[in-house]
C-alpha cells in the first residue's frame, strides 16, 4: 500500500459478534452523515478490514451496511469481488480481495473508478491489492482473542481520526485504577 501516516489508533476487545455489530452501528451514522457531529459534511468514507479468515470482517461490513440502511440480503463479496448498494443518495461498495491472484486484477476490473467516488467503501483483504491501493480513512484489524476478537483501529485521514474521536468506547477501555490502600 502507498505511504501511510497513522493519525490515531485505538484498540478494543469485542467479546462476541454483538460487540462487532455494535461497533459497526456506531460508525454507520458517521459515514452516512446522519450523526449530528458530521452534519453538513460530505458523507462516505473508506474502511479497510484486515484479519484472518473468520475474524469477522464480513460480519462487521454486513452490520455496517445494514445500519447505513441497506435492506435485503447482504452477500459476502468473496466470489464476486464486489457487491454494491445504493442508498438514497449514497453508493456503498463492499469488496473482498481474498481471491485476487494479481494485484493488478482489481485495476483491470475497473474498481479504481469506485475509489474516486463519494461513497462508502469497505474492503476486505486490502493487502491483496498491493501498493496500488491508497490508504483508507480507517483500517480495522480483527485478531482472534480468546472467544472474541481484539480490534485494532487505525485512522489514516482526518475523517478517520474524527470517527475514532467520536466513538463512545465501552468501559473496558478505561479499566478502573486500583488505588493504593484499597486492598
Ligand atoms: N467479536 C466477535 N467475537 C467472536 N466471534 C465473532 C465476533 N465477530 C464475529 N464473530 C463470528 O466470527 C465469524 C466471522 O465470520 P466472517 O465475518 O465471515 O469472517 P471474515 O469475513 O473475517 O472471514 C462469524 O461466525 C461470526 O459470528
Ligand atoms: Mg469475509
Amino acid at each position: 500500500m502507498q505511504e501511510q501516516k497513522k493519525l490515531k489508533e485505538i484498540s478494543l476487545f469485542l467479546a462476541d459478534e454483538d460487540a462487532t455489530v455494535a461497533l459497526a452501528q456506531q460508525l454507520a451514522p458517521m459515514l452516512t452523515g446522519t450523526h449530528p457531529a458530521f452534519a453538513g459534511q460530505a458523507p462516505g468514507g473508506r474502511i479497510h478490514l484486515k484479519g484472518d479468515l473468520g475474524a469477522g470482517k464480513t460480519s462487521f461490513a454486513r452490520a455496517l451496511l445494514r445500519a447505513c440502511g441497506v435492506a435485503g440480503r447482504i452477500k459476502s463479496p468473496s466470489y464476486a469481488l464486489l457487491e454494491s448498494y445504493k442508498l438514497f443518495n449514497l453508493y456503498c461498495y463492499h469488496l473482498d480481495f481474498y481471491r485476487l491472484s494479481d494485484p493488478r486484477e482489481w485495476l483491470d476490473a475497473g474498481f479504481r473508478e469506485i475509489l474516486q467516488k463519494e461513497a462508502i467503501i469497505l474492503i476486505e483483504w486490502p493487502e491483496q491489492a498491493g501498493a496500488t491501493l491508497p490508504p483508507p480513512d480507517l483500517e480495522i484489524h480483527l485478531v482472534y482473542a480468546d472467544a472474541g476478537r481484539q480490534a485494532h483501529l487505525t485512522a489514516y485521514s482526518n475523517k478517520g481520526t474524527s470517527w475514532l474521536t467520536t466513538l463512545v468506547l465501552p468501559q473496558q477501555e478505561y479499566p478502573p485504577q486500583d488505588f493504593p490502600g484499597d486492598a
